[in-house]
C-alpha cells in the first residue's frame, strides 16, 4: 500500500531531475535582430560542465563539440533551429533568423585598426541617415561576458556620432541601436588587442565575395619594414618589399587563417641586425554577395 503511494512521487522526482539536467542555449551578445555580417556566439549552458557537447542545426548534428558555437559572419544560411546536447539531454530549440541585408546605420573605425596594441584606443563613427534620436551604442567584452552601454553626450551632427574607446580587453564588439526600437541598428565593429608589436591588418572586414581585400603587415612605432611575407595557413602567398598584399577578387576559397612576418628596424636603432617577427594568426571569414 505505502509502496504504491510513493510511486507517483518518484516519477515526479525523476522528471524534476531530468528537467534540471536539460541544457539551455543562450546567445551572446544578445541581438534582437540578426543582420548579415553579425558575429555572435551560442552557448550551451548546463549544470554539468566539462562534459562533451553536441550541437544540432535543423536536427542534423554539427562538427562542433565545444560549449560555445561561434557564428563569425552571419548569413541567411545560418537561419534555422539550434539545439545542444549534454549527457544525453537535449535543450529546447533556439531559433535564429538572419536578415539578408545589413543594418541601416553604419559604424566604422575612424581612427585606429581592427587589431591594436594593449592600452590603445580607437575612434568609432556612427552614421544613420534618418538621424540618431534615441540611439545609444553597446560594447560586448568577450572575456568578461559583459555588455555595457555607451551613451551619447552630444551628437556631432543630427546624423553623426563619434566616440573614443579605450581597449582593455582581448576582444570587444561594438554596435549601436535605437534605444526603444532595437531592430534599428548599426553593423558591428570588432576590435582585438594584441601583445605583439607586429600585426596583420585587413580591410574591409568581413571580406565579401567579388570585392577586394587588402592585407597589411604593420609594426607599431616604425615604418622601416624592409621585407614582409604573407601566409595563408603555412603557404606563402606573397613575399617581397611591399608590406601590403591585395586580393583583387575575394572568393569563398579566400576563407582561412592568415599571418605575416616582417623584417624591420627602428629609427633609433643604428647597429645590429634587423628584427624579424611573426604576427598573430587571424581568421578571414567570407560573406556571400
Ligand atoms: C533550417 O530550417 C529553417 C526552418 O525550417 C529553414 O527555413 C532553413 O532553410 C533551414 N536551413 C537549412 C540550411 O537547411
Ligand atoms: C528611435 O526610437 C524613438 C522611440 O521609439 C523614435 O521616436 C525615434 O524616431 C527613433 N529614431 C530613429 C532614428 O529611428
Amino acid at each position: 500500500m505505502s509502496g504504491g503511494k510513493q510511486l507517483p512521487f518518484l516519477a515526479v522526482f525523476v522528471l524534476l531531475v531530468r528537467c534540471q539536467q536539460k541544457p539551455t542555449v543562450t546567445m551572446t551578445p544578445e541581438l534582437k535582430t540578426i543582420f548579415s555580417g553579425d558575429l555572435f556566439y551560442l552557448g550551451c549552458n548546463s549544470k554539468t560542465s566539462g562534459s562533451s557537447v553536441k550541437w544540432y542545426f535543423n536536427d542534423s548534428e554539427q562538427h562542433q563539440t565545444k560549449e560555445i558555437f561561434e557564428i563569425a559572419v552571419a548569413s541567411p544560411k545560418h537561419s534555422g533551429s539550434y539545439q545542444c546536447e549534454t549527457n544525453g539531454q537535449k535543450s529546447d530549440t533556439f531559433s535564429i533568423s538572419v536578415i539578408e541585408h545589413g543594418p541601416s546605420a553604419s559604424l566604422t573605425i575612424k581612427t585606429g585598426h581592427p587589431v591594436m596594441p594593449k592600452g590603445g584606443a580607437v575612434i568609432l563613427q556612427l552614421y544613420h541617415e534618418d538621424g540618431l534620436d534615441g540611439w545609444l551604442c553597446w560594447v560586448y567584452r568577450r572575456e568578461k561576458k559583459q555588455r555595457k552601454s555607451i551613451r551619447f553626450k552630444s551628437l556631432d551632427t543630427p546624423t553623426d556620432f563619434t566616440f573614443q574607446t579605450l581597449l582593455t580587453d582581448p576582444m570587444s564588439i561594438f554596435w549601436c541601436t535605437n534605444k526603444t526600437q532595437q531592430e534599428k541598428r548599426s553593423n558591428q565593429v570588432t576590435v582585438r588587442i594584441s601583445d605583439q608589436d607586429i600585426f596583420l591588418e585587413m580591410y574591409p572586414l568581413p571580406a565579401v565575395v567579388g570585392e577586394p581585400l587588402t592585407l597589411r603587415c604593420l609594426v607599431w612605432g616604425t615604418d622601416r619594414i624592409s621585407k614582409a611575407v604573407f601566409y595563408k595557413g603555412d603557404t606563402v602567398i606573397a613575399d617581397g618589399k611591399a608590406f601590403t598584399h591585395k586580393i583583387k577578387d575575394v572568393t569563398e576559397s579566400t576563407e582561412g587563417k592568415y599571418k605575416c612576418d616582417a623584417t624591420y628596424t627602428h629609427v633609433a636603432r643604428t647597429a645590429g641586425p634587423d628584427y624579424h617577427k611573426f604576427s598573430d594568426v587571424q581568421d578571414v571569414f567570407v560573406q556571400g554577395m
